[in-house]
């Protein structure tokens, strides 16, 4: 037995169990909630000319991510070649890597796993092109590439539409690979908290990704996907009727920092912790850190016990503390529990091996959050049905 599968196994004995009988800090994933995100944002994108693709790194599980295609996602995307290949290996049949995938064990992974299902990958340079192509010859696999062009994010991307043709020039030239359009992802709009300024830079965006899809028409390449957005944006780019497809993933979950920014989704993921220690307004959790993401935001406190204190400046969030602002007569005792909804979900989800699935406030199963291991969880899959 595996020592993923045996840690299972002892969660397992769990079930049946309350929501606040994990021993903390613990993941927990409210399974109808979850659901409910994934058939509003299908719904929602269904009067869409663009399709769906749920980037998964922010679950990192096959179920979650069987559950977004069998309600109509097109695919599914990933941030890394672990992810993608921990869900191929798990029999999900076509991943897209929306980020570059360099070095020469990673491409021969994502050579692997091009063998098994469909596995499409961004691009940006020319050796990298060559690394992939070479892998993949020697995989006896085709992995298929996007060009990436950078639209105002600043981050990865070919700077400008000449430089995008040039690369797709390239690629044809080459065997292993095959190229199947564009990727432009406005990522520097998911942050504006102004709508209508969102709009604008969205806009702005998805049209330098539109004139590359010209030119590449124009020169005769493939434009069969011309992907960008993510859960700021996806009504604004979904609605571009060039684009083909939207990568959001977050709204699966949500998470404080989403919640501000896109309302109509329920949290799905909280952190549960424990009260350690109480004294008069101060009450500190055993999550940190080391357990929950506040990148981007503050986590919030469930059930209206308190707030995350704020103070020199910053939130007291240590490695293995949170310090709650509580009101003097709150009943917080320690060994009381708490849940926190993290300030941003995929962070948060990185430091866990198992999510913690809740029905009815009751734990109903243990699903392993796969693609965090690396090379060494190939093979594990999916957990039983
Ligand atoms: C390339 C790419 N596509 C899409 C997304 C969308 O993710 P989210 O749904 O969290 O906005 C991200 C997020 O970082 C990303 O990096």
């Amino acid at each position: 037995m595996t020592e993923v599968a045996g840690r299972l196994d002892i969660a397992r004995r769990l079930i049946g169990e309350p929501r606040s009988a994990p021993p903390t800090p613990a993941l927990l994933l409210d399974l109808p909630r979850a659901r409910r995100n994934v058939a509003g944002m299908a719904a929602r994108m269904a009067g869409l000319p663009a399709a769906l693709r749920p980037h998964a790194k922010i679950h990192k599980s096959p179920v979650l991510a069987q559950l977004q295609l069998d309600a109509g996602a097109i695919g599914i995307t990933t941030a890394n070649v672990w992810e993608a290949s921990a869900l191929v290996d798990a029999g999900l049949g076509e991943i897209l890597v929306a980020n570059q995938v360099v070095g020469p064990i990673k491409a021969a992974e994502l050579a692997r796993a091009a063998a098994i299902g469909r596995v499409i990958v961004a691009v940006d340079d020319a050796g990298n092109v060559d690394e992939i192509a070479a892998a993949a010859r020697a995989a006896g696999s085709v992995v298929d590439l996007l060009v990436e062009i950078d639209v105002g994010l600043h981050r990865a991307g070919v700077r400008g539409v000449d430089a995008a043709v040039r690369l797709a020039a390239h690629i044809a030239t080459r065997e292993g690979v095959r190229l199947v359009g564009l990727l432009g992802y406005e990522g520097h709009c998911m942050l504006e908290p102004d709508r209508a300024v969102r709009i604008e830079k969205a806009r702005e965006a998805n049209a330098i990704l539109i004139a590359a899809a010209d030119a590449f028409d124009a020169a005769g390449h493939s434009t069969s996907i011309v992907a960008a957005g993510g859960f700021g944006t996806w009504d604004i780019t979904g609605a571009n009727p060039r684009v083909t497809e939207i990568h959001a993933g977050s709204y699966i979950f949500t998470d404080a920092f989403h919640t501000a920014l896109m309302p109509g989704f329920e949290v799905a993921l909280t952190v549960l912790s424990t009260v350690i220690s109480r004294s008069g307004t101060t009450a500190v959790l055993d999550c940190g850190r080391k357990s929950i993401g506040f990148d981007r935001a503050n986590p919030t406190v469930m059930g209206g016990h308190g707030n995350v204190r704020y103070e020199h400046g910053e939130y007291f969030i240590h490695e293995e503390h949170v310090v709650l602002d509580v009101a003097e007569d709150a009943p917080l005792r320690v060994g009381d529990t708490v849940e926190l909804s993290p300030g941003y979900a995929p962070t948060t989800v990185n430091h866990y091996d198992i999510y913690w699935v809740i029905e009815d406030d009751v734990i109903v199963d243990v699903w392993p959050i796969l693609g965090r291991y690396g090379a060494a969880t190939a093979g594990v899959g999916p957990p039983p049905a």
